[in-house]
């Protein structure tokens, strides 16, 4: 089981290089099924995530070369790809339904369940796919669509990251224009319409709320290298305004990044963007409000390792949470830690300036154990993060050797550490990508 053992560090400072997002990269592998051509992508980072993607495309029937820190992928056939664990305990794995649909006219999935941070249905998925013409038969735990697709006009109730995903890479091959309206604007789906322009797909309009997608008959091959990383890089951003840190992102993108670096602004750090990435300067200090929406609103995957920021500065900050019902695990865990948070339905109230002092504690999902892992750089003596799932590994490369080149004391320990661990939490997890 993954554990990582983390000690007070004030003070981060020095330089890291923020990699590849797992959030773009994820869509864009599953792209690769659009075209029999060859697809090659550059920074792969080093995820689990991205792994389970690869052995996923594989049993589409795709050839998948790994080289150092790239990844080839031919589609020259593709399938359905049968039975496979990976597609019930990814989420992402869903992102291969509009490929698959386009390029052979049918797929049959098993449902990605529901997940620890939510329920997170597909319902939109389908909604937009039965648009475009596709027939959608559910069954136990499996969902199969079929069909020839036509191009259509697809008004999304929300801006889901995923079905715009779905849409699009579903509309590149129908006949005849679709435009989605109430589209996701999040930069992963301009970084998938910037790969599917180079592989020859006709896209407006990405990054804004109405897309247009005049399909094409057929897509080729193209290299790319996705945007960095604007979650990891904002988690290190979290941990250089936790400690007090001087911190340079290299790579970092800071236009992606706007409103957690107006948090940060305001409660005192100094974010600067250069032509290396984004430096960091200083504490925060005052409390913040943070509302998580969909881009280029506070991002949901940035609210627990800002929550811990929250704990360390002076006064009440209030966050509201609003994409997912059930993303507050973390707090339980800081509470651990002897954080002051109390939490109501959507709204968690965290009162700042108490003193938090190592112990053990677990992650219940990415995101958490990003927290955590920040939450023990400011906690008195050492604070053990149990990971039974292995979340930080699917989301983060490396996010403990990156903190200790800042200085921090963070490593991962291959056997159990010395600590008792409290009871609690120690259920089944499941994926969050
Ligand atoms: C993406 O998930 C990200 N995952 C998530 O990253 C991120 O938290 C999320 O977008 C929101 O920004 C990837 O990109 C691989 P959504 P996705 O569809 O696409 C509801 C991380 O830690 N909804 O925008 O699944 C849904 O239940 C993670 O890296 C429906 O109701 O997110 C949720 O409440 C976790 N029906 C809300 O919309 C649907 O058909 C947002 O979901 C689809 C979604």
């Amino acid at each position: 089981m993954p554990q990582y053992l983390v000690g007070f560090s004030p003070r981060l400072s020095g330089e890291v290089p923020i990699s590849t997002a797992k959030n773009a990269v994820l869509p864009i592998l599953a792209a690769a099924l659009l075209t029999q051509e060859e697809i090659i992508l550059y920074k792969t980072p080093d995820l689990t995530d991205v792994k389970h993607m690869l052995g996923i495309l594989r049993s589409c029937g795709a050839e998948v070369t790994e080289e150092k820190g790239s990844v080839r992928v031919r589609a020259v056939n593709v399938n359905s790809p049968g039975e496979n664990a990976l597609l019930r305990t990814m989420r992402a794995s869903v992102l291969i339904m509009g490929p698959l649909l386009a390029r052979a006219g049918e797929c049959c999935l098993s449902m990605p369940g529901g997940c620890a941070i939510g329920q997170r249905p597909i319902d939109l998925h389908l909604k937009g796919l039965q648009k475009l013409g596709a027939k959608v038969a559910q069954e136990g735990g499996t969902v199969q669509v079929s069909g020839l697709l036509k191009g259509a006009n697809i008004y999304l109730d929300f801006p889901s990251v995923g079905a715009t995903e779905n849409l699009i890479m579903a509309a590149v091959l129908a006949k005849g224009v679709t435009r989605i309206e109430n589209a996701a604007k999040e930069p992963e789906i301009i970084d998938l319409c910037k790969m599917l322009g180079l592989m020859g797909a006709r896209i407006a309009g990405a990054g804004t709320a109405n897309i247009m997608i005049e399909g094409v008959e057929r897509l080729h091959g193209a290299e790319y290298t996705p945007i960095p990383d604007r979650i990891e890089a904002g988690t290190l951003a979290c941990a250089a305004a936790l400690t007090e840190g001087s911190v340079l992102l290299e790579g970092a993108r800071s236009d992606h990044m706007r409103a957690l670096l107006f948090k940060l602004t305001e409660s005192g750090v100094i974010c600067q963007e250069d032509a290396r990435g984004l430096r960091l300067r200083g504490k925060a200090r005052h409390p913040m409000e943070a509302r998580t929406l969909s881009y280029p609103g506070f991002p949901t995957d940035m609210q627990a390792p800002l929550m811990v920021v929250a704990t360390q500065t002076h006064g009440l900050s209030v966050f509201l949470e609003t994409i997912f019902e059930n993303r507050y695990m973390h707090v339980v865990e800081l509470r651990r830690l002897g954080a002051h948070i109390r939490v109501e339905g959507q709204l968690a109230l965290i009162q700042g300036g108490r003193t938090l002092n190592g112990t053990a504690v677990t992650a219940t999902d990415l995101r958490a154990a990003a927290a955590l892992m920040l939450a023990g750089l400011a906690a008195q003596g050492q604070t053990t993060v149990a990971d039974p799932a292995g979340h930080l590994a699917r989301g983060y490369e490396g996010l403990e050797e990156k903190l200790s080149a800042l200085g921090a004391s963070a490593r991962r320990l291959d056997a159990p550490a010395n600590l008792t661990k409290k009871p609690g939490n120690d259920g089944e997890f499941m994926a969050t990508n």
